[in-house]
């Protein structure tokens, strides 16, 4: 038997820009709970809400000040509980963002770390002595551009930051910290909630030497100040495993399928690992490949059939189109072929995980330089790597702020947003909308989508076509990649799905089109 988060469909809330129900243009938990029926409508199974706890934003919430308590934007404890109850009562789990790898310099733990060296929680932070020359102890780079140290006068150390400097890294070595970190994961657990989105989890231990980066050969200034060096020695080491692994013993103390899904971003050889050798580490290591892959038929292929060799015994497939960190899907690829990858995302073997706002083809909007909030961008502006356009609010309604806030939204709407929202695509089977509900229901529906075999039927021209089969039942889904009609032989069957309507042309694929087919048993 399948469990839920191999079978179901996961979304990711925002919180920030979901639904805010207090006026100040920054969602919340109530306004969560106040949409949790569209998530029920659309038919997905489990929603991560990306960081609630107490931060002084320098982040957006990924620099936390208190693991075990929410964010007064957001609203309480006693708030998280009645969504968790409210989302349960739906049939939905909940899964919250864990950020192990750093917390906000504000942390207790930081202003006891950096009070003194002789202080019990120094060795919680991540403290070296300056080079020779008294610069930084070695080259490592900020994910977010500048040295990865900064200087602190008082005691005479630098301390190391993979992102902002309001983002000191954790010292996992060191067993008390890693104790603490341990009883948060008990702490929400023992509330009730379904797992855990993992935070850079290959970040989490560096190499305990500190040796310099090597320089990247293929750097160019555009692509960002961290990508000057490869993170060879300050990433992925090997002593990651055995933490991972005792955050999979937490989870599986506990009853009813509790998830770990970890946020990596590493070529899929190394990927793989953290399914776990030894030992079982998370259950999901994010599979993001269709983030960054070039939209071609044959190179999709190739990357799918990668990734399905190199699953390790066990180990469940996963799929994401996007996330609050890169461009939407729709900006990527343009509408009509957003329809396509929204089919494609929903039939391959392996767990999807679907970003607010896709479901209606939201697509990147451009953020005045007088309303840019995100720290990417305003730290390497002009880039393209800001992370607002993807993060603007969730358009409702056709009402005052697209039903998403009475106040003045955080970030600004899309110029759309009066024709692309929840209401209007609700009311139209023709929709984005309509297409998202309709394939995950079939994923309800047919056992060979939710959990069959996957195999490759073509890689030619435009057309990626692939079968899901469970039993006798089989699936049939082409996709044409394109905006040209190409040949392809349709098999016997019922049309299930269709992203363009109206019944397709035999032997032929419309420009983007894709067509999930119930082939007729034989
Ligand atoms: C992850 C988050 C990103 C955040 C970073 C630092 O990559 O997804 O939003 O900025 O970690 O916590």
């Amino acid at each position: 038997m399948a469990t839920w988060w191999q079978s179901g469909a996961i979304y990711q809330v925002y919180p920030r820009s979901f639904q805010d129900s207090d006026g100040d243009g920054i969602g919340d938990l109530k306004g969560i709970e106040a949409r949790l029926d569209h998530l029920v409508a659309l038919g997905v199974d489990a929603l991560w809400i990306s960081p609630i706890f107490p931060s002084p934003m320098a982040d957006f919430g990924y620099d936390v000040a208190d693991y075990c308590d929410v964010d007064p934007r957001f609203g309480t404890l006693g708030d998280f509980d009645e969504l968790l109850a409210a989302a349960h009562a739906r049939g939905l789990k909940v899964l919250l963002d864990f950020v192990p790898n750093h917390s906000s310099s504000a942390h207790p733990w930081f202003r006891e770390s950096r009070a003194s060296r002789d202080n019990p929680k120094r060795d919680w932070y991540i403290w070296r002595d300056p080079a020779p020359d008294g610069g930084p102890p070695n080259n490592w780079i900020s994910d977010f551009g500048g040295s990865a140290w900064e200087w602190d006068a008082v005691t005479g150390q630098y301390y190391y930051h993979a992102f902002l400097k309001e983002q000191p890294d954790l010292n996992w070595r060191n067993p008390a910290l890693r104790a603490a970190m341990m009883d948060v994961l008990r702490f929400w657990f023992d509330r009730g909630v379904d797992g855990f989105r993992i935070d850079v989890l290959w970040h989490m231990v560096k190499h305990a030497q500190f040796p310099d980066n090597p320089p990247n050969p293929a750097y160019r200034p555009e692509m960002g100040g961290m990508h000057a060096v490869l993170q060879l020695h300050s990433t992925d080491q090997p002593e990651v495993h055995a933490i991972a692994a005792e955050m999979r013993r937490i989870a599986d103390g506990y009853d009813g399928d509790r998830v770990l899904i970890g946020e990596i971003y590493l070529p899929v050889e190394r990927l793989m690992h953290y399914y776990g050798r030894e030992a079982p580490e998370v259950h999901l290591p994010f599979n993001f490949q269709l983030i960054e892959a070039t939209w071609d038929a044959r190179h999709l292929a190739a990357l799918i059939d990668e990734y399905e060799r190199a699953l390790p015994p066990g180990g469940w497939p996963n799929w994401v189109l996007g996330n609050h960190d890169r461009p939407r899907i729709a900006s990527r690829v343009g509408e009509r072929q957003a329809r396509v990858a929204a089919m494609l995302l929903l039939t391959l073997r392996g767990t999807p995980t679907i970003y607010y706002g896709d479901e209606i083809g939201l697509a990147d909007v451009a953020i005045p330089r007088d309303r840019v909030q995100d720290p990417r961008e305003l730290r390497e502006p002009g880039l393209g790597l800001g992370r607002d356009p993807v993060r603007t609010p969730m358009p409702w309604n056709d009402s005052e702020h697209a039903g998403f806030t009475s106040g003045e939204p955080w970030l600004p709407l899309g110029p759309d947003w009066s024709t692309r929202n929840v209401a209007a695509q609700g009311g139209d089977e023709a929709s984005m909308l309509a297409l998202y509900r309709r394939l995950l229901h079939l994923r309800r529906k047919h056992a060979a989508l939710a959990v069959g075999d996957f195999r490759l039927i073509e890689a030619e021209g435009d057309v990626l076509a692939f079968e899901r089969r469970n039993g006798d039942e089989r699936i049939v889904v082409a996709l044409n990649l394109g905006a040209e009609p190409q040949p392809f032989a349709l098999p016997e069957g019922d049309v299930l799905a269709s992203t363009r309507g109206g019944t397709p042309k035999s032997g032929v694929l419309r420009g983007d089109e894709g067509v999930v087919f119930l082939a007729r048993p034989a």
